[in-house]
């Protein structure tokens, strides 16, 4: 008789009452979007839909996973890419409350996001629907979402697990990495949103991690997830990801979605019956799926409806946190309300305001900047379409697209300023392939350089949800990087455009100047189901401010109406803890909102490293001509690298050099501060090096001595210095063979004692 399953049953003993074919069934969807249910012991189903930026709630079974089906009205907030650049945890925390409450009205128990991969190369097709290229950042804005969406009763589910970095091939490629960059960089972010916020879920990815299928990796679903970072919810697949469902139950996978008629629950007893899966695999998922089940039912009586206008007001509120002004010459922004203008381009009449793919959102309304515009104008205000959508590729379109761009560059001649509305179209962008480069369309580029010419005072505001290249952003006074603003991005803009609010978001992502500059272009996206992730731990600003290269506008960067000036740099540590503090004054006309950021970085490291890595940012606002006390609180474990060694963090002991500033190029005050750090090294064996002997905490000065006395007496085409740097690539055991090394075998094999 199975045990009838109530809400504050033992998952583990209804598992243990239920038959292998129950079990069986669980862990594999009954539908494309629900759980399977048992209704001879009384356990329900439960609804788990997209996405990331809003509610996307198909029928049942009437569902896809690209967003090709229509879903349920729902508010679309501004995808990762805007919201990120808020840099603002407390917003992106109740832009996820606002979701779940949509969700829960839906009766959907699970969303599937937030997503947070690291955007590896700007030409990722999925790019707008991840925070940044930093781990920091990711992890930071992941771990708010998944606190907001929670803290309504819904669970969140942090994808894609891991190191999706790319659409190319992504169903089958491996993603090969060196196991430093995969923790630094690509595991990091989420192990700060799984052990600070404690999602329900955890998604694996597509891809394979060196050589093995996130499905089916053990290591990671069991080992890094489970029992590294203590994760207790449950790994569901992404949508048919699983290629061999005993494989990925034996690995840690407990729920695989959508359903497969049968399929995989035949396998699976198959499975059990030849001894090949051990029941006690199948338990752990039924236990993890129970569980996520028990906590998140809802009941029809458990929500009340959404208040949507709300919700706009807080789409609108997170958009006009997301745009970045990336340039003012000469304080052409904000413009007067008086102002004659010509605003031109398709994207301010019909917005892009979200990408393509399952993220897709039927949103509730939505604001065109054009007539938010015109609302708020009190001069002239003339539109022109400026070029069409899709590149004019016959004859007739040719000459459709010249004729609207001579209509744009007369409405410009006649105009004060001209506001230039760019973007990527639509088709450009998606889940499921990557770009294959960063520009503009030619017909845009062409318009713009008209326009410019016909009037120098041209604002560019720009809609894409992945980085473009900027080849005009010298002849341009003022560019608005836009990104995808959600479905009240056209009232923002309207807003910033006239100085109603100014502008606060900062990059999350480098701008490069070519496209060959961004540090993974020769390994992205790979062949042959392989790529490699050659370029390290050097990823984003981390590569381009390691090799210096020149940059459009750098990680971090971003102006609003008014400047900043930063004082009074202290930074000490107390505990677990590195505390900075500094002053920020506003020294502009305006109230303005700065994103203060902390980097570190080393003058001399053991390891290969970014000369600055963002541990700390705090967004402070600052009225006009006040002073902000800015505090910003670094764990100092943010200044750990993986010791491959030891498979473990690391802190480095000594000085570390701190820098606060307003990107990672526009550094303001230096200090420096002594860490303690770990000074773990690990034993000295045969095989060790005179190098690794000679840094050795335990044995370091010892060794040096010995050895520097043994070759002093012998300088002849050498110094002892530079015996002893030719000395330092020698294992130990056969640097007691050298002669004139001061090493025998009995003290070598006596250090290497000591030194454990
Ligand atoms: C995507 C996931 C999404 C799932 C369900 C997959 O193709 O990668 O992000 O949650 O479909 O729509």
């Amino acid at each position: 008789m199975p045990q009838t399953y109530t809400a504050d049953a033992d998952p583990r003993r209804v598992a243990e009452s239920l038959t292998r074919e129950q079990k069986a069934r669980l862990v594999t969807g009954e539908t494309f979007w629900e759980t399977a249910d048992v209704p001879e012991a009384g356990i329900p189903r439960i609804t788990m839909t997209d996405g990331p930026h809003g509610l996307r709630k198909q029928g049942a079974d009437g569902g896809d996973h690209l967003g090709l089906a229509q879903s349920v009205a729902a508010t679309c907030f501004p995808p990762a890419v805007g919201l990120g650049s808020s840099f603002d945890p407390e917003l992106t925390q109740r832009v996820g409350a606002a979701i779940a409450e949509e969700a829960r009205a839906e009766g959907v128990s699970l969303l599937l996001g937030p997503g947070m991969n690291i955007k590896r190369s700007p030409l990722c097709g999925r790019n707008f629907e991840y925070f940044s290229e930093d781990p920091l950042v990711s992890g930071t804005m992941a771990a708010a979402m998944v606190t907001g969406i929670q803290s309504r009763g819904v669970g969140a589910c942090v994808k894609h697990f891991a190191a999706n970095n790319q659409e190319t091939d992504r169903m089958r490629v491996s993603a090969d990495i060196d196991e430093r960059p995969l923790r630094e960089i690509y595991l990091r972010g989420f192990e700060q949103a799984i052990t600070g916020a404690q999602p329900d879920a955890v998604m694996c990815a597509y891809n394979r991690i060196n050589g093995t299928y996130a499905a089916e990796d053990r290591w990671l679903l069991t080992e890094v997830l489970r029992e590294q970072w203590g994760f207790e919810g449950m790994v569901v697949s992404d949508w048919f990801a699983v290629g061999d469902r005993v494989a990925s139950l034996k690995a840690g996978l407990d729920l695989e979605m959508p359903t497969t008629d049968g399929r995989s629950s035949a396998q699976v007893l198959a499975a059990l019956e030849e001894g090949s899966l051990e029941e006690a695999d199948l338990d752990a998922a039924v236990i993890n799926v129970l569980r996520l089940v028990q906590r998140r039912h809802l009941q029809a009586s458990d929500s009340s409806a959404p208040d949507f206008d709300e919700h706009h007001d807080l789409a609108e509120e997170a958009a006009l946190r997301s745009a970045v002004l990336l340039k003012n010459d000469g304080d052409l922004l904000p413009l007067s309300r008086t102002a004659k203008v010509a605003l031109i381009g398709e994207f301010a009449s019909i917005p892009r305001y979200q990408g393509a793919g399952s993220s897709h959102i039927n949103p509730t309304r939505l604001d065109s900047a054009r007539e938010a515009l015109a609302a708020l104008a009190e001069g002239e205000l003339r539109f022109a379409p400026g070029f069409p959508l899709e590149e004019p590729a016959a004859e007739a379109a040719r000459q459709e697209a010249e004729q609207l761009r001579e209509e744009a560059v007369q409405a410009a001649a006649v105009s004060e300023v001209a506001v230039l509305f760019l973007g990527l179209p639509d088709v450009e962008e998606s889940e499921g392939f990557d770009r294959e480069h960063m520009d503009l369309p030619r017909v845009q580029l062409d318009l713009l350089e008209a326009v410019v010419r016909a009037n120098p005072n041209t604002v560019v505001v720009l809609s894409n949800g992945g980085a473009v290249l900027l080849p005009f952003r010298d002849r341009v006074p003022a560019i608005l990087e836009a990104w995808l603003l959600g479905q009240a991005g056209g009232s923002a803009l309207a807003d910033l455009l006239y100085g109603l609010e100014s502008p606060s978001g900062r990059l999350t992502e480098t701008i490069p100047l070519r496209l060959q500059d961004v540090p993974s272009w020769d390994s992205f996206p790979g062949e042959h189901g392989h790529v490699r992730y050659g370029e390290g731990v050097f990823v984003g600003y981390r590569g381009y401010d390691h090799r210096q290269t020149e940059v459009a506008y750098p990680f971090g960067h971003g102006l609003t109406y008014t400047s900043f000036e930063y004082s009074g740099l202290e930074a000490a540590v107390a505990g677990e803890t590195l505390e900075v503090r500094l002053r920020v004054r506003n020294v502009g006309g305006r109230d303005g909102l700065e994103v203060v950021q902390v980097y570190a970085g080393r003058e001399q490291s053991a390891v290969s490293r970014a000369p600055r890595e963002l541990v700390g940012f705090v967004p402070v606002e600052v009225r006009a001509g006040e002073l902000a006390e800015v505090s910003v609180e670094v764990p100092l474990n943010r200044l750990s690298h993986w010791d491959v060694r030891q498979g473990r963090w690391v802190i480095e002991p000594g000085q570390w050099l701190l820098r606060a500033g307003a990107s990672s190029r526009d550094v303001r005050l230096s200090a420096t501060v002594e860490v303690e750090g770990d000074h773990a090294e690990p034993p000295l064996t045969q095989r060790s090096t005179l190098g690794d002997a000679l840094v050795h905490p335990a044995v370091g000065q010892e060794v040096r001595r010995i050895v520097q006395d043994a070759v002093a007496g012998q300088e002849g085409a050498f110094s002892a210095e530079g015996m002893l740097r030719m000395l330092e690539s020698f294992p130990l055991g056969r640097l007691s063979l050298f002669p004139g090394a001061g090493l025998d075998e009995e003290q070598v094999e006596n250090l290497i004692r000591r030194s454990s």
